[in-house]
């Protein structure tokens, strides 16, 4: 539905500019029988990285959490998020004996973004403070009893080779940040050495992907959710699988005779997926060009940047903004997916935030209504690909496990737990997901599937796993 059927004037740059937006829906397109084949390649993928290391883009790391929380945890634990724009920290008490959480607190900050490129003194440091201050301002009855230790969850969104469930080193940096010193590091290490600096006595208990924080926090009280997803500033997912299905599984089986895994497909790859020349620059010009190319055409931090290369081709060949290119348009990231996602879901006849904001972000003060017109047109072009790329992948998720077909005449049910500020926010996304996963899977295997917020689910989940890990388990409180 483009644009392009309004009249623009008889102008040839007018032309261009509709040639440019014609182009770039052809080159997104994902039609079903496009998506069936991602979500074929997804499955093909995650075997091959269960089988061995390097096998495949996917990493499907071995998260070491092989029992989801029970309900039954008691006590207060803590839990640090990091990895998207805010860093959050959070106090869980929990009742045990099916009680379940009694109580939440948390504090957020956004991380100061030059954080996210410098030393990891400083951004470990930086964290064992907030931590420390959330701490200290904290009544007396959580003080723990003499001789014993706080304890933590820490959910670090990075690919993490996990060595047990609370310690592993950083594989690469995604999204934002890079600080080189860090790779190949023990995160668990790292943070409990600047939590000695400042003298913190807390042991870290758990080390969790958010992904798997969001997995753990839905499953604690359902035992349908099968996999954690996180659409935010990256994107990724894990699910349980059964241990058997892990060949390069070398430990012991577990119990449970299940694992989580963390795709890490963000980084999936696939000859399949339709890339245009944005893409292309967009990630040759990233912090980590080669890498995350499915994360660069899904998540926050990069739809608006995607978008804001089309239009800045837009300004350039078809004068789309005037005679000279706005000046701020050639900033990166400069357009923000959350700038975008208010401007894409503007239902004012003369699109009056779409003006504001061209006005506010990229300082174009006269657009006229055919302008923002063709601005939405390619929001909606980028949006809709992403969103759809997604729900190719879950689909590829429930094949992997066999949910993807009706069984128990229905009354098997699969829940995908779902975090992130694309999914909480950005409600064109949001439903283009839903509808994308049913399109795909038929009315009737859709109907016994669910995605369900999981709200904070990531810090909440890594606090439960602390609780299920805690070492003094066991032990009851003199
Ligand atoms: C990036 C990270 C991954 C994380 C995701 C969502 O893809 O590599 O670990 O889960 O972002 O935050």
């Amino acid at each position: 539905a483009l644009v392009v059927r309004h009249h623009f004037g008889n102008s040839a740059k007018w032309e261009r500019a509709v040639a440019i937006a014609k182009e770039l829906e052809e080159q997104c397109a994902t039609p079903t029988s496009k998506l069936k084949l991602v979500a074929e390649a997804m499955e093909v993928e995650m075997h091959a990285g269960l089988a061995s290391d390097g096998g495949s883009k996917l990493k499907m790391l071995i998260s070491f959490v092989d029992n989801l929380p029970t309900g039954d945890e008691k006590g207060t634990f803590y839990a640090l998020d990091l990895g998207g724009t805010n860093f959050r920290t959070l106090r869980v008490q929990l009742g045990g004996n099916g009680k379940g959480i009694v109580k939440i607190e948390h504090n957020e900050v956004s991380i100061p973004p030059h954080l996210m490129t410098s030393s990891s003194d400083e951004l470990f440091d930086f964290i064992a403070t907030s931590l420390a201050k959330f701490i200290s301002s904290e009544p007396e009855e959580f003080h723990p009893p003499p001789g014993r230790q706080r304890e933590l969850g820490f959910t670090f969104s990075f690919p993490v080779r996990q060595t047990s469930i609370a310690s592993g080193t950083l594989i690469k940096w995604t999204k934002g940040f890079n600080i080189e010193d860090m790779v190949g590091e023990d995160v668990v290490g790292r943070l409990t050495k600047s939590l000695e600096k400042i003298g913190l006595d807390m042991r870290v208990a758990a080390l969790v992907n958010d992904t798997v924080g969001t997995l753990a926090r839905a499953r604690f009280g359902n035992q349908d959710v099968i996999a954690g997803v996180i659409l935010g500033t990256g994107t990724n997912a894990a699910y349980v699988e059964r241990a058997q299905a892990i060949p390069k599984w070398q430990g012991l089986l577990p119990n449970s005779g299940e694992m989580v895994i963390n795709m890490e497909w963000g980084n999936f790859l696939s000859s399949h997926l339709p890339l245009t020349e944005y893409d292309k620059a967009l990630d040759v010009e990233s912090l980590n060009p080669g890498e995350q190319i499915f994360e660069k055409l899904i998540s926050g931090m990069y739809l608006g940047e995607i978008a804001r290369r089309v239009l800045l081709k837009m300004a350039e060949e078809a004068d789309l903004f005037g005679d000279s290119v706005p000046p701020k348009l050639r900033t990166q990231f400069i357009l923000r997916t959350p700038d975008m996602s208010a401007m894409h879901q503007d239902t004012s006849s003369d699109l009056k935030v779409v003006e504001k904001k061209l006005r506010d972000v990229l300082k174009i003060d006269n657009s006229s209504l055919e302008m923002r017109k063709i601005v939405v047109e390619v929001f909606d072009i980028v949006a809709i690909r992403g969103a759809r790329l997604a729900a190719a992948s879950m689909v590829g998720i429930l094949k992997k496990i066999g949910r993807d077909t009706v069984k128990d005449g229905g009354k098997q049910r699969t829940v995908i737990a779902v975090d992130g500020g694309l999914f909480e926010h950005y409600a064109k996304f949001r439903n283009c997901l839903e509808s994308t996963v049913k399109e795909l899977l038929g009315d009737e295997v859709a109907e016994t599937i669910a995605m369900e917020h999981s709200n904070d689910g990531s810090g909440i989940g890594a606090a439960l796993l602390a609780a299920s890990h805690s070492q003094y388990l066991g032990i009851t409180e003199s």
